[in-house]
């Protein structure tokens, strides 16, 4: 598409971000899960200690933003080297299948390469089988073996609550 382009996020996109995160969660049939706020993001993605980054996909010369990808640093021990881990994948409906998530795929593997990372991967779910025929297409291969395991919700703070008292504790002590 010449009319494409792709470029870093600026915080004046983040009320954005949060309508395209709720429109790919409601797609996945999770928008109940989201409770993110444009507060949160702003400080995930633009604080002193950024933990995401977002590129954002615009029709020019409208501006008229057709999608996005939110991705952050993660880590192989095996390569020992970072990899680009992919959160957010997303191109609005009437945008779909005219190249645009190919170019926001091809954009952050440039990435990958640029910031010597060993990997570019994400997560997609089962019944997403359109996602799964485009990212095969694109070379992608699925992890059979691998399955994501989470801590969440009550489960974290009955799990991690001691060892937080007891780390706040121990720098009391020093
Ligand atoms: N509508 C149209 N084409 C789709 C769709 C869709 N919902 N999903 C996948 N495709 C496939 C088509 O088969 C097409 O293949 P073809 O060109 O051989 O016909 C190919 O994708 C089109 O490639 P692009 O035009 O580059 O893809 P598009 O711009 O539609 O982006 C994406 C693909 C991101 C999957 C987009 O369709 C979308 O946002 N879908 C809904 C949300 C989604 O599934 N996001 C990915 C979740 S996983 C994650 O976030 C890591």
């Amino acid at each position: 598409m010449s009319n494409l382009q792709i470029t870093p996020a600026t915080p004046a996109d983040v009320p954005v971000i949060l309508q395209l995160i709720r429109e790919l969660a409601e797609f996945e049939r999770l928008l109940d899960q989201v409770t993110a706020t444009e507060q949160q993001l702003h400080e995930g993605l633009f604080g002193p200690k950024p933990s995401a980054e977002v590129i954002m996909a615009r029709l020019q010369p409208s501006g008229e933003v057709a999608g996005f990808a939110l991705f952050f640093h993660n880590f192989s021990t095996f390569l020992a080297k970072p990899g680009i881990y992919l959160e957010d994948l997303y191109v609005r409906q009437k945008y779909r299948g005219q190249g645009i998530g190919e170019a926001l795929l091809r954009r952050l593997a440039g990435m990958a390469l640029e910031r010597n990372c060993g990997r570019l991967e994400w997560s997609v779910l089962d019944w997403n089988h359109r996602a799964i025929d485009f990212y095969k297409s694109l070379g992608a291969v699925p992890m059979h073996e691998w399955t994501i395991y989470r801590v969440t919700g009550p489960a974290l703070e009955r799990l991690g609550s001691q060892a937080a008292i007891d780390a706040a504790n121990e720098s009391d002590r020093k």
